[in-house]
């Protein structure tokens, strides 16, 4: 067997595309490796949703250059391959601007990697970026392993070209799998032991299926055919458009047990303006009256939500608008990231660009908001008796890790004869990322 090294950047489906990819490649002889040093083969998984994000490849493919001569002076070959956003976006450029890349393969290209990579063994340098006019998902191989809780994608691409966005570039026009191939796969996942399912999309609750009868499904009659699978226990999904939030989801959370109380859904920002200018089709209020309507569903659900500071154009009312928001809303958990100009966006060639130290200061001032708020949450569990899932085993012995139904990490001393199954757990105390506590009488 070959040793391949994944290294996977970037969001969830990522990820899940990672895993399938080494599926791929495992009739071709691949085995996974957990080291790049003496890999005979190296994917690289990437992001290009900000500048850092895609620079992060460039940095990494110069310390895999040593890496790459020393194998070459010992008489072996190792192939470096360029997956995911940042391959689709730059294609046969990073064949030019880095020597050592053997293969670059785009999101919608995958089922093709073998062929790629037995052209790298004889030498070529094959650049695959085409969105073919069939899916990838049931032209490559199933998986053979699944963990307790395993994302499972079902949707991918984008049509909604936020102005700042270069995913619907990358990842190309929206696309979802039909209801049938995902319950296929959820069943397959949870014979191999999955218990909690993440569905995955670019844009995931805009997923419209075609029906096991013909006709077409939306998510949240999807989400309640999968809740029918027993050994399936918790469902989640992501990441949502607040506009593609419509009342069959919403009901979904209000009657389906098994869809988690936690929704990570992006707001961006809290002003009409900016976000009118973001291309969002939404305004603040329109996201107010969204999170309304689902807490109305379900009382216990915590968000989670996407911020863009400074991005062209934002005035200091309008991030008062976003603080202002938050504070109305009040978040569980979120991530914030100053705007970072991408090519090829619209946003990116407008004049009004906020400055750098702006950027930061307003960064900074979103993050404590949002880092009060997510303790403040946190928190409130002291005491409480939650239903914990249990993932893995925990750093320390006799230990096991796993995650509340509102995500938070949760590490407790239990039996590994637990692990899979969900148990009580009275919280007792909260470290920085996590909460610990002890198995509640009867489960334990
Ligand atoms: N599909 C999801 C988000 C995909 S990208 C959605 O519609 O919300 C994940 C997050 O990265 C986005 O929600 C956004 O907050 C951030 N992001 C995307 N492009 C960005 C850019 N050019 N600069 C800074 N942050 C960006
Ligand atoms: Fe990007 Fe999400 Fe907007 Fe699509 S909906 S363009 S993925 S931010
Ligand atoms: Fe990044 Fe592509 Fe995901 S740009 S966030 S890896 S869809």
């Amino acid at each position: 067997m070959k040793k391949l090294f994944v290294k996977t950047y970037g969001c969830q489906m990522n990820v899940y595309d990672s895993a399938r990819m080494a599926e791929a490649l495992a009739p071709s002889d691949y085995a996974l490796a957990n080291s790049a040093s003496d890999a005979d083969m190296i994917l690289l998984n990437t992001c290009h949703i900000r500048e850092k994000a895609a620079e992060k490849l460039f940095s990494d493919l110069g310390r895999l250059a040593p890496l790459k001569a020393r194998k070459r002076r010992s008489g072996g070959t190792m192939i470096v391959a360029v997956a995911g956003c940042v391959a689709q976006a730059e294609g046969a450029e990073i064949l030019r601007r880095a020597k050592n890349v053997d293969v670059v393969v785009g999101p919608q290209s995958y089922h093709r990697l073998p062929a790629l990579v037995a052209a790298a063994e004889g030498g070529a340098r094959p650049v695959e970026t085409e969105f073919p006019a069939e899916s990838k998902f049931d032209r490559l191989p199933t998986r053979s392993r699944a963990g307790i809780s395993a994302f499972l994608s079902i949707q991918e691409g984008c049509d909604r070209f936020c102005s700042f966005c270069v995913v619907p570039y990358t990842r190309g026009a929206e696309f979802s799998r039909p209801a049938r191939a995902v319950i296929d796969e959820a069943c397959r996942l949870a014979a191999q032991g999955a218990r909690e399912l993440t569905l995955l999309g670019q844009n995931v609750n805009a997923y419209h299926g075609e029906a096991p009868d013909g006709g077409t499904w939306g998510l949240g009659r999807l989400i309640r055919a999968l809740a029918e699978i027993p050994e399936v226990l918790r469902l989640r999904y992501t990441t949502s458009h607040p506009a593609d939030m419509d009342d069959e989801l919403v009901a979904a959370h209000r009657d389906e047990p098994k869809l988690m109380p936690f929704l990570h859904l992006p707001v961006q920002s809290g002003s009409d303006r900016v976000l009118q200018a973001m291309n969002r089709r939404h305004r603040a209020d329109d996201y107010r009256r969204t999170i309304e309507r689902l807490r109305t569903a379900r009382s216990d659900l915590a968000l989670s939500s996407d911020f863009i500071v400074g991005f062209p154009g934002e005035s200091d009312d309008d991030f008062a608008a976003t603080l202002a928001l938050v504070r109305e809303v009040g978040f569980a958990q979120a991530f914030s990231f100053k705007y970072s100009a991408r090519p090829g966006t619209p946003a990116a060639t407008r004049d009004d660009q906020v400055p750098e130290p702006v950027k930061a200061a307003r960064l900074a001032a979103l993050q404590t908001l949002l880092t009060e708020q997510q303790d403040r949450f946190n928190a409130g569990f002291a005491g409480r008796t939650i239903a914990v899932l249990f993932e893995k085993r925990g750093r320390h012995l006799g230990q096991l890790a796993g995650r509340s139904p509102w995500l938070q990490a949760v590490h407790v001393a239990a039996p590994d004869a637990l692990l899979g199954s969900v148990a009580a757990v009275r919280v007792a105390a909260r470290e920085p990322n996590s909460l610990t506590g002890a198995l509640s009488e009867a489960s334990a």
